[in-house]
């Protein structure tokens, strides 16, 4: 049996937790889920949003699973999501999007993977007041974190036969961040001649995505840009409650979907557990487990493709649990 931490998060996180735990038992996977708590949820408790057990749960277990957590804006307590990533060393986000049976898209044959510097750019959290009327915010780009994350995109492409590596700038007017960020890839896109190497503008970039997305294959961004792109990403191939996404480190790995905590369908059995789903997926993989990972990807495509027992979210009206029920039936 391996001990994995899950954190069951704030919002939705408890509902599609409890999914994942149910469709594990049924897949009788070798796995005790050490569960923790994080987020808005543990504040009243525990005075803090990520309390240093879940820290050490992690570090303990080296791998965990993660349903979303609510962060207030522009007020209250730092991201736990930032600020686990900044104390793991969560230094690539790593999002795949591809087509899945049964969800209805604009585009067929979409299959990209956005590879997201995690850890500095403007979410180093270097934010001050000037006065009443100014903010100022740091744009952090360092060489070290820029090349740890290019070398990143090129062993994955490498890893898992993919062709061609996009870095994403806005380096025509951020020159010495993204000019960094560039610089850094280009050299290491001499290391691997058998993958091709291109550049493109964000803004460029986002155009083309709704477009033409199918000519995208690994796509390496600084962090903002990367957010933002991925949730595009997450557009193209069904919605929010169907995008993967994992946070890997040199130690540790932290799988979550892409999606946030979704307040507005908290509490209603409405949420669709498919995008944690596939992070866990992608997590079976990551542990080599994968004969439970592709028996995972199996029963949920069947139910999927089968489309009786579809989430609202994906134009059904079956609930958390029915989707669930379906899943464990095809097990
Ligand atoms: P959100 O992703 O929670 O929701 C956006 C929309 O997508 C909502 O209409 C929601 O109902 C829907 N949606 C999301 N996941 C779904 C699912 N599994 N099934 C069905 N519908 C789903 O984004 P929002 O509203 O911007 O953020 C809410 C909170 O989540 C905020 O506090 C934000 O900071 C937090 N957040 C946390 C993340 C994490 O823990 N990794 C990631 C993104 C946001």
């Amino acid at each position: 049996m391996r001990e994995i931490t899950l954190i069951k998060g704030d919002g939705i996180g408890p509902e599609i937790s409890e999914s994942v735990i149910e469709i594990f038992g049924a897949l009788k996977a070798p796995i005790k889920w050490d569960i923790q708590e994080a987020g808005a949820n543990v504040f009243e408790k525990e005075g803090t949003v990520l309390p240093q057990k879940v820290l050490d749960s992690i570090k303990r277990n080296k791998i965990a699973l993660k349903a979303p957590v609510t962060t207030p804006i522009g007020y209250g307590f730092k991201s736990v999501n930032v600020t686990l990533r900044k104390e793991l060393n969560l230094y690539a986000s790593l999002r795949p999007a591809y087509n899945i049976p049964g969800i209805k898209t604009k585009f067929d044959n979409v299959n990209l993977v956005t590879v997201r510097e995690n850890t500095e750019d403007l979410y180093a959290g270097i934010e001050r007041k000037i006065d009443d009327n100014t903010m100022e915010s740091i744009k952090l780009i360092t060489r070290s974190a820029s090349t740890k994350i290019a070398e990143f995109a090129f062993d994955y492409a490498m890893k898992n036969n993919r062709k061609t590596v996009t870095a994403v700038s806005k380096a025509n007017i951020c020159k010495l961040t993204d000019g960094l960020f560039l610089e850094c890839a280009r050299e290491v896109a001499k290391k691997y001649s058998q993958i091709n190497y291109n550049e493109i503008l964000i803004d460029n970039l986002c155009m083309q995505l709704v477009q033409n997305p199918t000519k995208y294959d690994v796509l390496l961004l600084p962090n903002l840009y990367g957010d933002i792109v991925s949730d595009l990403a997450a557009g193209l191939i069904g919605g929010l409650g169907v995008a993967q996404g994992a946070n890997i480190g040199t130690d540790c790995a932290v799988f979550e979907p892409v999606h946030g905590s979704a307040p507005d369908i908290q509490g209603q059995n409405k949420a669709n557990p498919t995008a944690i789903l596939l992070s866990a997926i992608m997590m079976l993989e990551y542990i080599n487990e994968k004969e439970i990972a592709t028996k995972l990807r199996n029963a949920l495509f069947a139910t999927l493709q089968e489309g009786k027992h579809l989430t609202i979210d994906l134009g059904g009206n079956s609930t958390t649990s029915q989707f669930t029920q379906a899943i464990i039936e095809k097990i």
